[in-house]
């Protein structure tokens, strides 16, 4: 009985320790909407500035275009884009939260660094490929919308330097099983169904190991003339 009465007192005593630590450390019930609250969740996973990891297949999203930015958002909340993690967090948000969390990324400065991925047998042919395309095969040289550079041009298309090649290689893999899809032409499921394994695996290898360049944020609207269409056809 002495030693019930004991546990209960302690009991009693966690609680009362609990319920005062969470006063300490509870936020005001109404926590300020402010941008910083907004992307907090967010964080966890692609890093505090949206750096993303080299390690992971979590993507660096800083200093992407803003308006690629916001299709992405629109693909997980709309099922264009499947990842349930973030499918769920942004299923609720209406566009222009979306938006001004879209605008926020895109502003926070882009810090590309090679991802570490050495050279490897096929560049050669890797090269020509990203520079010329394959014309066998009617595949269009990614440099035509990426940019010469790489670094991808505002509104709508993302640079492809400083991402992890894993991350890269998945995402043409689910370009052509449909597990992605991207706003009409949607040109990148044209082109990652054309792409043999092997050129998935080797591209994705060559763009982790480019080297960081300077400026690293994407050109300015107009700054070249992306094709019409999705390029050569077959
Ligand atoms: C649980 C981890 C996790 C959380 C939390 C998370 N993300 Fe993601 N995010 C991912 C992963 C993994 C991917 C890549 C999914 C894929 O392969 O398509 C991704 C992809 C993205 C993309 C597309 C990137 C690109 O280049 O196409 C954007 C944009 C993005 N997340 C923004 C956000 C924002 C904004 C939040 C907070 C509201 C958020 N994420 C929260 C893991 C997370
Ligand atoms: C005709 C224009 C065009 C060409 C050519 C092109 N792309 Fe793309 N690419 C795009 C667009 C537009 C997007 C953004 C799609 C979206 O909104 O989801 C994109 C997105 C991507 C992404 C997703 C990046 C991320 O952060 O998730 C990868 C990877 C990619 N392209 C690889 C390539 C490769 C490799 C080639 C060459 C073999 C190539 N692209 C050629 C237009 C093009």
């Amino acid at each position: 009985m002495k030693r019930g009465k004991r546990v209960r007192q302690l009991g009693l005593i966690c609680l009362s320790l609990v319920l005062s630590s969470s006063a300490w450390t509870a936020e005001p019930s109404a926590a300020p909407d402010t941008i910083a609250a907004r992307v907090q969740g967010c964080q966890t996973c692609h890093g505090a500035h949206g750096e993303g990891t080299a390690d992971t297949n979590f993507p660096r999203i800083a200093g992407k275009p803003a308006g690629y930015l916001l299709n992405q958002l629109q693909n997980f909340r709309d099922g264009q884009r499947s990842y349930p993690p973030m499918n769920y967090l942004v299923a609720y948000m209406h566009d222009d939260y979306l938006a001004e969390i879209a605008g926020y990324f895109a502003a926070q400065p882009a810090k590309l660094q090679s991802m570490g991925e050495t050279a490897s047998a096929g560049d050669a042919a890797t090269r020509l490929l990203v520079t010329k395309g394959d014309v066998v095969h009617g595949i269009p040289a990614c440099v035509q919308c990426h940019g010469a550079r790489l670094t991808g041009i505002e509104p709508g298309i993302p640079g492809l330097i400083g991402l992890n090649g894993k991350y890269i290689a998945a995402q043409l893999v689910s370009w052509r099983v449909g597990t992605r899809h991207a706003k009409k032409p949607d040109c990148m499921h044209d082109i990652a169904s054309r792409l043999s394994e092997t050129q998935v695996r080797q591209v994705a290898g060559w763009l982790a190991s480019r080297p960081a360049v300077d400026p690293t944020s994407p050109a300015p609207a107009g700054a070249w003339t992306t094709p019409l269409t999705c390029g050569s056809q077959p």
